[in-house]
Formats: structure tokens, sequence, C-alpha cells
């Protein structure tokens, strides 16, 4: 068909209407102070989100923002990036401005099911029963960005490629290089790898690093943290209050003077207070919507703040809610037991998800369970004054 070029000029205005809204603008949040759960349903200059166009930009907003305040800049993709595949042992080569770096995930196939098969991302590896059919891809997270100390800082394999004052900690650091695997596995039909079908896992300090994978990186299909604890499903904010009500519980304070998780633009925030941060793990959790996030949490230990997370993942569940998907996202809160250690008693509900995400199976996803003594509810008064809207 011939379309003349008048007519086309007359549509341009338009066009320029249906291509892109534009998203508001991030206001000055230097004297930002907020003792509850931030509305993720509120821009920050205001202006509700109504529409899926506007959770969007509300999404880039609070990437903004997290990355700006507490995780440090997940870079974009590396210049180039080699390839190559061998028995079980993926290794990946990211060049930029001149430095390369190399590292090798390995793929533990599953002795069911057919390829390709749907697979599991272990930071560090997984701490979650293999399930059946899914391949166990192990990334050695500790070799792309360490996490010892604060000595860790700017140490590993990330930070010979982008400098070791990239402003990256730790986990954005190995965000950054599941990024990179996915590419690999999408390039490499040999590695037998179903990648509309990848999810990730990590337990404790690892299961911190799972959820903000999880919330950066869009294909994964399914996000598994388990017994994350602070910097990874807990609220800061919920954080301090338990701890202050003599509970010893990690905080932001704490995590700054313990490890490089973070990047060091959070220590302004955990020095003084964490109410100045514009977000809350409730958004991390939040940008997973509406993909599979089950929440694995432990009520036994006190460190890792069942319910500082328990509090922030119900919040986060509202997204969830907003897009009607709320079975999409789980939290399973099991009575204490060893850390890391999966109890059994949580082996149906995670082979829901997995049947669900992995194998496009339905299954009952819709769970929210804690073996703590807490209750918490979306609206609250005293976490979580905002209302659900029903995304249109
Ligand atoms: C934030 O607001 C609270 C309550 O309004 C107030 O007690 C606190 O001092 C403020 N904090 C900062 C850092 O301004
Ligand atoms: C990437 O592969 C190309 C083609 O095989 C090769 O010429 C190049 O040297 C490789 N680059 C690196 C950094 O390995
Ligand atoms: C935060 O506090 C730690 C420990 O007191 C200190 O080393 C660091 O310089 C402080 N950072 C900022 C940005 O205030
Ligand atoms: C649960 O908490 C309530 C209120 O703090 C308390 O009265 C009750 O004894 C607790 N129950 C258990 C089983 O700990």
């Amino acid at each position: 068909m011939f379309i003349s070029s008048s007519y086309l000029l007359a549509l341009l205005p338009l066009l320029a209407v249906v291509k892109a809204q534009a998203c508001p603008t991030i206001p000055d949040l230097s004297s930002y102070n907020n003792t509850v759960l931030p509305d993720p349903f509120t821009f920050l200059n205001g202006q509700k989100v109504a529409t899926f166009a506007d959770w969007e930009c509300r999404k880039k907003e609070m990437s903004i923002l997290l990355q700006q305040d507490e995780l440090g800049i997940i870079p974009p993709r590396p210049e180039s990036m080699n390839v190559s595949f061998s028995g079980t042992t993926l290794t990946i080569t990211a060049t930029h401005a001149g430095k390369s770096i190399t590292f090798a995930p390995t793929i533990k196939y599953p002795t069911t099911g057919t390829a390709p098969f749907p697979a599991l991302i272990g930071m560090g590896g997984i701490s979650i029963p293999s399930p059946a059919g899914v391949a166990i891809i192990t990334f050695n997270n500790e070799q792309m960005a360490q996490q010892d100390t604060l000595a860790s800082r700017g140490l590993g394999l990330f930070f010979n490629l982008y400098g070791a004052d990239a402003s990256a900690g730790a986990m954005s650091a190995w965000a950054w290089a599941v990024t990179l695997i996915m590419d690999a596995l999408e390039q490499t039909p040999a590695a037998r790898i179903n990648t509309a079908r990848v999810g990730v896992s990590g337990c404790s300090r690892n299961g911190k690093g799972a959820l903000v994978a999880g919330a950066f990186e869009p294909r994964l299909v399914l996000t598994i943290p388990q017994e994350s604890g602070s910097g990874g499903t807990d609220s800061w904010r919920i954080s301090d209050f338990i701890l202050s009500t003599g509970v010893l519980t990690q905080t932001a304070s704490e995590i700054v003077q313990e490890n490089v998780w973070l990047g060091s633009s959070f220590d302004q925030f955990a020095n003084t207070s964490v109410d100045r941060l514009p977000f809350d793990h409730h958004s991390l959790g939040a940008l997973v919507a509406p993909r599979g996030l089950f929440v694995i949490d432990n009520v036994g230990i006190d460190w890792l703040g069942p319910f500082p997370s328990f509090g922030a993942m119900v919040s986060a569940r509202a997204a969830w809610t907003a897009m009607g998907v709320t079975d999409a996202m789980g939290i399973s809160q099991a009575a204490s037991h060893d850390h890391c250690a999966f109890p059994s008693t949580q082996q149906p509900q995670l082979n829901a998800f997995i049947n669900k995400f992995l194998f496009d199976q339905a299954t009952d996803t819709d769970i929210v369970e804690t073996a703590g003594n807490y209750t918490f509810e979306v609206p609250n008064a005293q976490w979580a004054p905002w209302s659900v809207p029903t995304l249109v």
C-alpha cells in the first residue's frame, strides 16, 4: 500500500502521543523523610499510578533510585561478549574499554525430563532441593564480586572490567553477570536450556543477590530468595523498628559495616536514617512483578528479620494484586530450623511454584503463610497507609 508522505506527516503528532508516555520526572529528594513504606502506587512527584503504562514508569523510577541510593549502578551490557560451551561449562568472555574478563558457570543437567531443559541459576549454588527435570546453573558470584568483609569493596572480575571504583555493590555486579548468563544461554542452543523457563535462587547472602537479580533481569520467570534477610526481602524501616523493640535484627546501619553487598551510596542513609530512602525493599520485590516470586523464610532466626520480611513482602505483593496476578507471588515462612536447611513442609509449595513457572502447569500458588506470631495487611496505618489500585 502506498502512503503519501503528507499523510505520514499529518500522523506524526498523533504517533508521538501513542508512542511514549513520558514518565514523571524524579523531584528533588534531598529532604525526603518518610517513616512508612513508600507508596508503590504514587510517583515521587505525587502523581498516582493508575495504568499498566504508569506502572512501567513507576518501576523505572524505583529501579533508578534503588541503584542510585542503595545498590550501585548495574552497567548496561559490555561492548562485546564471546561465549563458548563445552561439556557442562559455559565460558563467557566480556570485553569493555579494552579489558576482558572470563567466567564460567557450570550446568548440572537433570536425569529426567527432555531438552531444552528449564533451569535455575544458583547464586553460588542453590539451597533448595533440586527439582526434577530442571537444570541447575551454578554461578560463582563471589568470583564476580567478593563478599567477605568491607575490604572486599571493588574486588572481583566485575571490578577488573569496570574499575575498582565502580559504584556497584556486590549484588549489582552479580545481577549484571546474570544478564550475561541469560544472553549466553540464548546464544548457545547446544547448552540445551529453555531460556523462556529460567529462574534464580540462593540462600542467605546469596538469597539477597537472587532477589536483586530477579528484580533487574526481566527474562527470569521465577525468583526464589531463601532466608535472605536484610538487604534481601526485609524492610529497612521495619528492621530498625524491630531492633528498637529489643529483638536482635540485622539493620542498614549494621550491614554497611559488615559487607559490600550494597553500593557506598547507601552509607549516607544507613548512617543517618533509612526514612530518607524514597523506597524500601517492598519496592525491590515489586520490580519482579508480574513474574513469579516465591519468598522462603525461617521465623526461628531473629537476625534474619522474619517480620521485616513478612511486612515488606506482603506490601510488595500489592503490585501483583494491582495487576490481577496475585498468585504469581508467594510467601512461606516456616517454623524454626537450621539456616538454609529447607524444611519438607515447604516442599509442596515449592513444587507448585516450580511446576507453574518452569513447567507451565496450572498449580495453586496462592500462598501467604507464616509460622510467626504476627499479621500484616495492606493497607495498615503503621507501615502501609496506602491503597492498592486495579491497574487498567
Ligand atoms: C522524619 O520525620 C519524623 C516524623 O515526622 C521525625 O521525627 C524525624 O526527625 C524526621 N527525620 C529526619 C531525618 O528528618
Ligand atoms: C571473540 O571471538 C572472536 C571471533 O572468534 C575473536 O576474534 C576474538 O578475539 C574473541 N575475543 C575475545 C576477547 O576473546
Ligand atoms: C558512615 O559511618 C561509617 C562508620 O562510622 C563511616 O566509616 C563512614 O565514613 C560513614 N559514611 C558516610 C557517607 O556517612
Ligand atoms: C502472640 O502475640 C500476642 C501479642 O503480642 C501474645 O499475646 C501471644 O501470647 C503470642 N502468642 C504466641 C504463641 O507467641
